[in-house]
């Protein structure tokens, strides 16, 4: 058994289960140098959070944060709570000495991802890291290795959708994703967020500018009885409380190799439950990835003879694939919570060998200006707005 890395988690319930299953499943497939050890699980609630606690594995709880951070038994905090939150939680974890996972959008404006990189920079010896799961999909990985191999030659189009569509029915429950004070956004920085984190991830290059247009459909919700996954119970009386923030967002981008960009975010597509397609067109060749096919990557490679030459579909399950050999033979196809694994395997390497393991808190902050650039274009008529680089 390796040396023990102390985890403290804040928040327990969609992303809180998440980042448990990995947490504890990390060291049982992969050679980890340390071994997570669950030590102590944050909520408000004190039944609420023991129940929690007891259900996902973590061995003792706090119901203050600040508590929970600053604990001997914590190496390592890991925040899985709504945006508002995000900036206090982590720059104080990083100031009691701890390393910090914290969950996307990094935070909910640019003043406070800049807040939380500059504590990140103060503290080198500590890793900092943004939750783009997404990056973790093996096919992911592999589209960012092709594309750094040259094998698609120079990016010319990046088009980029996250579709869902749990606020599609106007009587969809009133809940913090919808409110700016709460979450900063709503479909751009829930869902946007991550499509541009894997099209510069993937691409190697940054957007420089962007031309958006935001909607908001439906501007009040009943407020629900109960909650439960992303919605919640509502009656026919529930009260009505305003939307503010945005229910989806579309933006075109210029990417800093000279490549175009198209983003579509949104709530609203009918039928798309959690849809995201990334395609990446080369001068030599193309490259596909669709969530709902997350084992697959298709390549076409325009350098071979046009008689045969075609999309083909690589199972991305192999062992010389990224995260490929540690889970089940060949074939043997993973799904949506492997990537958290993944998070937690590159997460927990980069703190015992002293590295930055990407999406750094800077990474987090640069995606944070990006989602500021499409607010501040699509408040203007669409006008072109610079993503305005680091001071
Ligand atoms: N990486 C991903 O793919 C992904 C997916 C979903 C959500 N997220 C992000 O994860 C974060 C949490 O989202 P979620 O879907 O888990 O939300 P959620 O509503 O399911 O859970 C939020 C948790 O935070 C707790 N909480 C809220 N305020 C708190 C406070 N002040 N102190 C302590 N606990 C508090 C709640 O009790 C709850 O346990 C958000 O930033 C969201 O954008 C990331």
């Amino acid at each position: 058994m390796t040396a023990a890395l102390g985890v403290g988690m804040v928040g327990y319930a969609f992303m809180g289960a998440a980042h448990s299953q990995a947490w504890r499943n990390a060291h049982r497939f992969f050679d980890l140098p340390l071994t997570p050890r669950m030590a102590v699980l944050g909520g408000r609630t004190e039944d609420a959070v023991r129940a929690a606690a007891g259900r996902l594995g973590w061995a003792d709880v706090e119901t203050d944060w600040r508590r929970l951070v600053v604990r001997d038994d914590v190496d390592l905090v890991d925040i899985g709570t709504p945006g508002d939150t995000h900036a206090e939680i982590a720059i104080a974890a990083l100031e009691a000495g701890k390393h910090v996972l914290c969950e996307k959008p990094l935070a909910n404006t640019v003043a406070e991802a800049q807040a939380m990189a500059a504590a990140a920079a103060a503290h080198p010896e500590l890793v900092a890291m943004t939750g783009f799961t997404y990056r973790r999909m093996p096919a992911i990985q592999l589209a960012r290795r092709l594309v750094e191999q040259g094998r698609i030659g120079t990016v010319r189009h990046v088009r980029a959708q996250y579709l869902q569509d749990w606020l599609a029915d106007e009587r969809a429950p009133w809940v913090w994703r919808v409110d700016r004070e709460q979450a900063g956004s709503g479909a751009l920085g829930d869902v946007g967020a991550h499509v541009v984190d894997l099209a510069q991830f993937v691409t190697g290059e940054s957007l420089t500018g962007v031309s958006a247009m935001l909607e908001t459909f439906v501007r009040e919700r009943p407020v629900p009885t109960s909650l439960h996954g992303l919605g919640g119970t509502v009656t026919p009386d529930s009260p009505l409380r305003p939307v503010t923030v945005d229910d989806a967002a579309a933006f075109l981008g210029r990417l800093s190799g000279g490549g175009m960009a198209v983003f579509e975010a949104t709530r609203f597509a009918w039928g798309r439950r959690n849809q995201i397609r990334l395609e990446v067109n080369g001068s030599s060749g193309s490259l596909a990835f669709d969530l709902e096919d997350m084992n697959g990557l298709l390549f076409f490679d325009a350098t071979e003879p046009a008689e045969t030459a075609g999309f083909r579909r690589i199972d991305v399950t192999q062992p010389g694939h990224p995260y490929g050999g540690s889970w089940w033979p060949p074939g043997h196809a993973l799904g949506y919570e492997h990537a958290f694994t993944h998070q937690v395997v590159d997460l927990v390497r980069g703190v015992a060998a002293h590295e930055h393991p990407a999406p750094t808190f800077a990474d987090g902050l640069q995606v944070q200006r990006v989602l500021d650039a499409v607010e501040r274009s699509a408040a203007d008529d669409s006008r072109w707005a610079p993503v305005v680089a680091p001071a």
